[in-house]
């Protein structure tokens, strides 16, 4: 394997720092840039213990043009980037989407930028299954129709493939691109050395019901129970954010070995099954011997009926699938939010 270096932007977030791992493990040298907006120094010190390496980090607003240019050029010598870095509260998105905008587009902007100028070819970007919206059909393929978005969030990933893809497909462009879109990334590595770092009340489900089992939130509200699934709540396709980790590596390795079909791919990263909303809940009470105290409370305005991914294209086309299932991801959650407050 290679000893390449690759810049990761975001790195110190959930699904950066996760990242990180399974890039040192599969023989790259990544380095971090990130400006702790959404997380925190110590997750350093996990990355250490699980592999061994103190990773490079540089603290970096993306947003400021001159600093990314800056900081870029120091790592001109990175085989590809991965951009992570992003604001990601869809309700709080609603509230500033200015501040929206500013960050997660201008942090793009910058990023595609300084790589044209350093001539770094090969870039991941996240993106959401949330660029389809409520799908006519299930399971929801690449070339199911994107939506428009309900929230500056969601517009942000929808823009921010468009500009990607124009990007990619002007004449001068050496950029190579794979957009990924992930469905619902729950759980924690397995050392429950590193994990998600809600700051503040959580919006999402995975970390309100680990917060609520251990006694910081009284009651997990249950957004809906009259959808127009089997038992009533809302289903999603949650996968475990090691698999996703793995499959950025893999999206990486094919841009690096040129194995790509077009000089812009997306990918959609899920396990193909959805869970409702009490299924989650149940695989959590099973697996840990704990309750969570919930009520039926009404719908969340904006949330989505269903929806899950066709696992198809990833399979065939990157060869990478989800090995891990839903109750691992239940219970490397909980071990890490014990692990937080031990
Ligand atoms: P996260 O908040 O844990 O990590 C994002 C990291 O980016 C944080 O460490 C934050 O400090 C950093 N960051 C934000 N703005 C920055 C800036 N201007 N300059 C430098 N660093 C900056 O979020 P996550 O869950 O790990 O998500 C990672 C990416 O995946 C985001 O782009 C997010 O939109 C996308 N995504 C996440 C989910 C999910 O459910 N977690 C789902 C779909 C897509
Ligand atoms: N839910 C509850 N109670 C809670 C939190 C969530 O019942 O306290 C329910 C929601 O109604 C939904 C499901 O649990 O049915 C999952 O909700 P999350 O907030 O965990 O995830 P979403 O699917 O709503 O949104 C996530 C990310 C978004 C992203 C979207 C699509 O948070 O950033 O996936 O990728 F846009």
């Amino acid at each position: 394997m290679s000893l390449q270096k690759v810049i990761v932007t975001g790195g110190m977030g959930y699904i950066g720092s996760h990242t990180i791992v399974e890039l040192i493990n599969a023989g790259y040298h990544p380095i971090i840039i990130d400006n702790l907006s959404n997380s925190d120094r110590s997750v350093l010190e996990g990355l250490e213990a699980i592999t061994g390496v103190k990773v490079p980090f540089e603290e970096i607003d993306l947003s400021d043009s001159k600093s990314t240019a800056q900081i870029f050029s120091k790592h001109a010598d990175a085989i590809g980037v991965i951009h992570f870095a992003a604001l990601k509260a869809v309700g709080e998105s609603v509230e500033q989407p200015i501040r929206y905008y500013k960050n997660n587009i201008g942090s793009l902007v910058n990023v595609l930028e300084a790589m044209a100028n350093l001539k770094i070819e090969n870039f991941i970007f996240s993106s959401s299954c949330t660029v389809y919206g409520q799908p006519e059909k299930l399971p929801v393929t690449e070339l199911s129709p994107t939506q428009p978005a309900i929230s500056p969030y969601g517009n942000t990933k929808q823009v921010g493939e468009e500009i990607i893809r124009e990007t990619c497909s002007t004449k001068s462009s050496e950029l190579h691109t794979i957009s990924l879109r992930y469905f619902n990334p729950i759980g924690a590595h397995n050392s429950a050395l590193i994990g998600e770092l809600p700051l503040g009340i959580p919006n999402n489900l995975l970390p309100y019901i680990t917060q609520t089992a251990i006694g910081i939130r009284e009651q997990l509200s249950v957004f809906g129970s009259d959808y127009n699934t089997p038992d009533g709540t809302a289903i999603r396709d949650y996968i475990h954010v090691v698999d996703l980790a793995e499959a950025h590596v893999v999206a990486l390795t094919r841009l690096i070995q040129k194995q790509n079909k077009s000089n812009y791919e997306v990918f959609n990263l899920g396990t193909g099954q959805g869970n409702s909303v009490l299924e989650v809940i149940q695989s959590f009470e099973k697996t840990t011997g704990e309750k969570v105290n919930y009520k039926i409370v009404d719908r969340r305005p904006g949330d989505v009926e269903a929806v899950y991914a066709d696992t198809t294209y990833a399979r065939e086309e990157l060869g990478w699938a989800t090995k891990r299932n839903l109750d691992e991801m239940t219970a490397s959650a909980w071990a890490w939010e014990k692990k937080l407050r031990g």
